[in-house]
C-alpha cells in the first residue's frame, strides 16, 4: 500500500492522491515496501524482492560508488565492474566474470546495471539467465528511456554527462519478442526497473529487429508492460 494514500477534501471526503510521477523518470515518493517504508527506487525494489522472496544471493553488475550495492543487506552478495570508484569483488567486466565462474554457480537476484549497450546488455541478460536459480529474478535497470536523447549511443555530449538510459531498452524488446518463458514488466520508477522471471508471457508479436525507438515511444506501454509502484508491489 503507498503511504498516505487518501487525503481529505473540503467536503470532508475520502479521495485517493496520486503518487507523484517525476515527467522523466517515473513514479517518485514513499511506498509501503515488503521490508519497510522507503522512497521508490532501483534499491527499494531490490530489497523488497529479497525481503519477500527470502533470497539469499545477490550478483550485480556494474556497482561503480557502491550506491546501490552497499545497501543490499544479504547473505552471498557479489559485485563485478572493471572500473569501481569503490571495492568490487571482481575489477573486471562481465563478460569475464560469466566466463570464469561454474555453470554450478547460481544467483537468487541478478542486477543488470553495468554497459548500457544493447549488444552488452543482451549478453549480461543470456548469461544473468543462464546463472539465476529457479525462482530467481533478474533485475535491469533503465529500462525506459524517455527521450530519444537519453538513449543516445553516447554518454558523453560536449565533455558532459546528462542522464543516459543508453540502449537497455533494445535487449528489453527483443525478450519482449522472442522469449515466451519469461514473465517480463518494468515498475515506473527510476528510468524503468525491469523485472524478469522464468514463467511465461504473450510476446510482443513484432520482429524486435524491426522495431526503432519512434515505434517503442509510441507502445512502450506495452512493450515494456509497464506497471506502477503500487502494482509491483502487490504483485511481486
Ligand atoms: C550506472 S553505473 C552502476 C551504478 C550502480 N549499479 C548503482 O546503482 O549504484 C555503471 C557501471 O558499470 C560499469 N561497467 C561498464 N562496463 C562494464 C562491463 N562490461 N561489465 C560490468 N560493469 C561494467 C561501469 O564501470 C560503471 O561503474
Amino acid at each position: 500500500m503507498p503511504v498516505s494514500s487518501a487525503k481529505t477534501n473540503s467536503r470532508n471526503k475520502s479521495v485517493t492522491r496520486e503518487k507523484p510521477i517525476n515527467a522523466l523518470s517515473g513514479q517518485i515518493g514513499d511506498f509501503q515496501f515488503s521490508f519497510g517504508i522507503d522512497k521508490t527506487s532501483q534499491t527499494s525494489i531490490i530489497k523488497h524482492l529479497i525481503q519477500q522472496r527470502k533470497y539469499q544471493s545477490y550478483l550485480e553488475i556494474g556497482v561503480r560508488d557502491g550506491g546501490n550495492f552497499d545497501q543490499i543487506e544479504i547473505d552471498v552478495k557479489v559485485g563485478v565492474d572493471p572500473a569501481p570508484t569503490t571495492n568490487a569483488n571482481f575489477k573486471i567486466t562481465s563478460d569475464e566474470f560469466f566466463a570464469a565462474i561454474d555453470h554450478t554457480f547460481l544467483f537468487d537476484l541478478i542486477f543488470i546495471d553495468g554497459l548500457h549497450l544493447f549488444e552488452q546488455v543482451r549478453r549480461d541478460l543470456r548469461n544473468a539467465l543462464n546463472h539465476l536459480s529457479p525462482k530467481g529474478t533478474v533485475v535491469m535497470h533503465d529500462c525506459n528511456p524517455p527521450t530519444a536523447f537519453h538513449q543516445r549511443a553516447y554518454f558523453e555530449v560536449d565533455g558532459k554527462f546528462p542522464t543516459w538510459n543508453g540502449t537497455v531498452w533494445k535487449a528489453w524488446v527483443e525478450a519482449r519478442c522472442k522469449q515466451p518463458d519469461l514473465s517480463m514488466a518494468v515498475v515506473n520508477t527510476d528510468w524503468g526497473v525491469g523485472i524478469i522471471q522464468r514463467g511465461t508471457q504473450e510476446l510482443y508479436p513484432v520482429n524486435a529487429q524491426k522495431i526503432d525507438y519512434d515505434n517503442f515511444d509510441e507502445d512502450r506501454e506495452v512493450i515494456l508492460n509497464l506497471i506502477s509502484v503500487e502494482e509491483f508491489i502487490e504483485r511481486y
